[in-house]
């Protein structure tokens, strides 16, 4: 097709499983790739949500790169790792004795991203202020820097994400409904890694071939150790992946093979989940317990299902086909008796991102555990 630049017939040609540097076989992968195929080269806001380390940013800048955008630039803006009153001058620029300490005046990022893509990430974070800001440019391109009075016009097509239900910020009106539905024209949803295991291999394999390119030695995983990545959690999701490999990498064995035996201890499943059944119970003399053995598995049942979930009760509890609430009415109740599962929850690791416990409950802040 003559119409087709350089940059989509090398998409084209790439190996199935991968688009646009996203690897990903699993069908809810590759519906992500059929709409970013379909409204990369539109105007179209995009609103991006998924779990951290799930390959947000990837997937904007594959909206950008397959846009006729892509000569002009894709400007990245982190909302929630910039203070407020910082984040409307990064935005939008500033005049000359704006504030104190502006000694001379500045372009923002939406200047920058001028006829190109700006990516606006963890848009929940960004206050009511600037959320009517936004807004504003969203409608009609224009807006005003800080301190300033003239008015300035930008071409630029806004992708925004977020790790954070908004539905749920709307609900407790932190969130401008108006805003939300304006930036969600077209929703991308991005799988955590847990729900797509059988992309795991693959994206080993294009991470080991990422870090060769960088000048590290070639390393091959044994089908030991695909398999204790594949029952893993991942709750930092491809992120966490990619992090473990290049650790392992560097501190690798001469042989460049990693093995089950190398993976860190939280990888493999804590002993006591590992334990085969009982069955058959020793009923001896004095006969068993009926309600401690069922404790018991009840304990290593639900261990599991959080190790499997990356420690996140919402999901573990989907698993157990168990309402949340009683998945977590059983966790207090187990803590209280001083079950061996609470030790084990107690002891657990942190995922890799800071994770609040409501956030892990999937509650919004304003409303606190139910
Ligand atoms: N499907 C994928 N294929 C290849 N690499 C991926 C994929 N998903 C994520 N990655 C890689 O994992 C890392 C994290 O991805 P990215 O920064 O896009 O995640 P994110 O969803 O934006 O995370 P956060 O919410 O923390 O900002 C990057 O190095 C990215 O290249
Ligand atoms: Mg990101």
């Amino acid at each position: 097709m003559s119409g087709m630049n350089q940059e989509t017939e090398a998409v084209e040609q790439a190996q199935p499983g991968e688009f646009a540097g996203i690897v990903g076989r699993h069908p809810k992968m590759q519906a992500i790739f059929e709409i970013i195929r379909r409204v990369a080269p539109t105007n179209t806001t995009v609103l991006i949500t998924g779990e951290s380390g799930t390959g947000k940013e990837l997937v904007a800048a594959a909206l950008h790169k397959l846009s006729g955008r892509s000569a002009a630039r894709f400007v990245p803006v982190h909302c929630g790792a910039i203070p407020e009153d910082l984040l409307e001058s990064e935005m939008f620029g500033h005049e000359r004795g704006a504030f104190t300490g502006a000694v001379a005046s500045r372009i923002g990022r939406f200047k920058l991203a001028d006829t190109g893509t700006i990516f606006l990430d963890e848009i929940g974070e960004m206050s009511p202020k600037l959320q009517v800001k936004l807004l504003r440019v969203l409608e009609d391109g224009r807006f005003e820097p800080v301190g300033g009075t003239t008015t300035q016009e930008v071409d630029v097509r806004i992708i925004a994400a977020t790790n954070r239900t908004l539905e749920k910020a709307v609900l407790v009106r932190e969130f401008r409904e108006d805003l939300y539905y304006r930036l969600r024209v077209v929703p991308i949803e991005v799988p955590p890694l847990r729900e797509r295991r059988e992309d795991i291999p693959l994206l080993i394999e294009h991470t080991l071939a990422g870090l060769v390119g960088q000048g590290l030695r070639r390393f091959t995983v044994a089908p030991d150790a695909v398999e204790v990545f594949q029952r893993y959690g991942w709750p930092g999701n491809v992120r966490e992946l990619r992090n473990l490999l290049e650790q392992l990498v560097v501190l690798g064995r001469p042989e460049g093979v990693i093995e089950a035996g190398d993976l860190p201890a939280h990888l493999t499943a804590p002993a006591e989940l590992a334990a085969p059944s009982t069955a058959p119970w020793h009923f001896g003399e004095s006969g068993i317990d009926f309600y401690r053995e069922i404790e018991a598995i009840e304990d290593r049942m639900i261990a599991q299902a959080l190790h499997l979930s990356g420690g996140n009760k919402k999901e573990a509890a989907r698993l157990l086909h168990l309402n949340r609430t009683t998945l977590l009415e059983k966790l207090k109740r187990k803590r209280q008796l001083g079950s061996p599962l609470a030790a084990l929850l107690g002891e657990s690791r942190r995922p890799t991102r800071a994770v609040s416990m409501d956030e892990a409950l999937g509650v919004p802040p304003a409303l606190g555990v139910a």
